[in-house]
């Protein structure tokens, strides 16, 4: 395996990220289905907790999730964001602030160093940002720390890219991934999205994220999406 980015260069390179990652559409180009999946994970996370007060939002870049979140859910108190970026937690507080009285406190951290507390949280996103982790040993710590730190029934919205466990439905879909970058644009943005992936990236199945679920005591999953190499899916604590 190539050497991966450390977490300090990828603070940097999110750091002077701040603009694409403030218009979802044009922050998440690279991402198939991006605002799709928004709408459902907001929806789903809405009518499933109508009257939600705490959430949190890990790896919130600008804040798009929490932003459409706060559309449905007029109830929400307070609002933890986690982001190793500085300038991406200012920007997401800063859009907050403009559309809610909730109180906003801002964690610029690596997640895997965050104590999360215990039965705080309604509803948990995580947008883009898991496949920032690297051993089997750190996602199934941020799991549990995850399923800790929702209230019983709360819920954890995960959209991410994913690999697959069989060699040929891999190469298909990565196949079908870099059709859709070329087709955006062209045949170098899709040579330059697979180079950054490579470098910064270490993405796992959908089913293994679903049987994570399961193992560290989630009582129910849902998959609500999936097209080439993304997914998203829900568990609820
Ligand atoms: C692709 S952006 C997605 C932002 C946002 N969730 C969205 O969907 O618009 C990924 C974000 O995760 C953050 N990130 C990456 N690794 C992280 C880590 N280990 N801990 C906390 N945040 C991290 C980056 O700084 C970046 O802002």
């Amino acid at each position: 395996m190539t050497r991966k980015s450390t977490v300090e260069e990828i603070k940097n390179r999110f750091d002077n990220d701040v603009e694409r990652f403030s218009v979802l559409q044009t922050g998440q180009s690279s991402t198939v289905d991006a605002p799709l999946t928004l709408e459902i994970i907001s929806a789903g996370a809405a009518a499933h907790h109508p009257n939600a007060t705490a959430i949190l939002d890990v790896g919130c870049g600008a804040g798009n999730y929490t932003l459409k979140l706060l559309e449905k859910l007029p109830n929400v108190q307070t609002i933890d964001l986690i982001d190793l970026s500085r300038p991406m937690l200012d920007r997401a507080a800063e859009r907050i602030s403009a559309v809610s009285t909730a109180s906003v406190t801002t964690h610029q951290t690596d997640m895997r160093e965050l104590d999360l507390g215990a039965n705080k949280f309604d509803v948990i996103t995580a947008a883009a940002t898991l496949h920032h982790l690297r051993t089997d040993e750190q996602w199934e710590m941020m799991f549990t720390k995850f399923y800790n730190a929702l209230k019983p029934g709360g819920s954890f919205w995960v959209s991410d890219l994913m690999t697959h466990d069989i060699p040929a439905v891999q190469d298909i879909l990565w196949g079908k991934y870099g059709d859709y970058l070329s087709d955006l644009k062209d045949e170098a943005y899709r040579d330059h999205v697979f180079d950054y992936v490579g470098k910064e990236d270490t993405p796992k199945p959908l089913s293994y994220q679903l049987r994570l679920l399961d193992k560290v005591g989630f009582s129910q999953a849902e998959i609500l999406h999936k097209n080439t190499v993304f997914g998203a899916y829900v568990g609820i604590k």
